[in-house]
């Protein structure tokens, strides 16, 4: 397999390879330059951005354009990296003609390659008619974010009935033209025998490692977030308290007058 950049049209062929997809959240230009040399295959711009960076309390309140502004902020950072935008609440759910109008503006207006949008049965017609228009799709099922008042922030899939809507709930995405599967919170077996049933990847957060690519949220694995710690979540670092510490030094320097010093001023 060559190393050239990954593309959609890829995510079969990978899942065949055995070969492991890796997908972070990102939300803006410098941090898609450093994830694109990371060599991170694909990124998500998830309406995680509006708890993460605009600081509200849940994924319901972001809205179309605030979408656009981060993806299109991603794609000018990480030109050669497939990029994924979830679609915000409601801007997919009240109509499929919506749909197609608003996840067209955020491939036409942002020159990103994919959306994302939650839920099962209920979206197949919509997934149907925005791959029928040549938009590519990726489902997300298990605990969608933005059901949060519905399900609660919990895993998904325990009783044997929500197992067996989640099968089908995934070959229905596949059927429909799902290019993949982000799956949240979902047991590992089960997560497992889906990924085993489907042609097409499955991305997992929260839902063990027999997916065939895994998703964290960027600032979450880098410990920027130090206050969200759920049991799936690995930090890779701990940049909260690394923050912290230059904020604190630079202040203190600042107050004695050490900062600028003289290597740090013009003459
Ligand atoms: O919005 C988001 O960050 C997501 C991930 C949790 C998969 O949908």
């Amino acid at each position: 397999m060559s190393d050239r950049p990954l593309s959609l049209s890829d995510l079969n062929a990978r899942k065949r390879d055995g070969r492991k997809l890796v997908m972070l959240t990102c939300y803006d230009a410098l941090f898609a330059r450093l994830l694109e040399r990371a060599g991170i295959d694909l990124l998500l711009v998830g309406d995680s951005v509006n708890q993460v960076v605009a600081g509200r309390e849940s994924t319901l309140s972001a809205t179309l354009d605030q979408m656009i502004y981060h993806a299109a902020s991603v794609r000018r950072g990480a030109l050669h990296t497939p990029i994924v935008v979830d679609l915000p609440f409601l801007s997919y759910q009240v109509s499929i003609e919506e749909a197609v109008r608003n996840a067209g503006r955020v491939l036409a207006e942002t020159d990103c390659h994919a959306v994302k949008l939650e839920g099962g049965a209920a979206m197949i017609p919509t997934v149907a008619a925005l791959v029928d228009r040549g938009i590519p799709v990726i489902g997300h099922l298990g605990f969608t974010p933005q059901a949060v008042n519905l399900l609660g922030p919990r895993v998904q899939g325990r009783s044997a009935s929500s197992a067996e809507q989640l099968r089908l709930d995934a070959q229905a995405l596949a059927n429909a033209g799902a290019s993949a599967i982000v799956l949240e919170l979902v047991p590992r077996a089960l997560a497992t025998e889906i990924s085993s049933s489907l042609t097409i990847p499955t991305i997992g957060i929260g839902a063990g490692n027999g997916c065939d690519g895994q998703v964290l949220v960027l600032h979450d694995m880098l410990g920027l977030n130090d206050t969200f710690s759920p049991r799936f979540l690995k930090r890779y670092d701990e940049q909260a308290g690394r923050v912290i510490d230059a904020a604190t030094r630079y202040a203190t320097e600042v107050r004695r007058g050490e900062y600028p010093d003289d290597a740090h001023s013009f003459e």
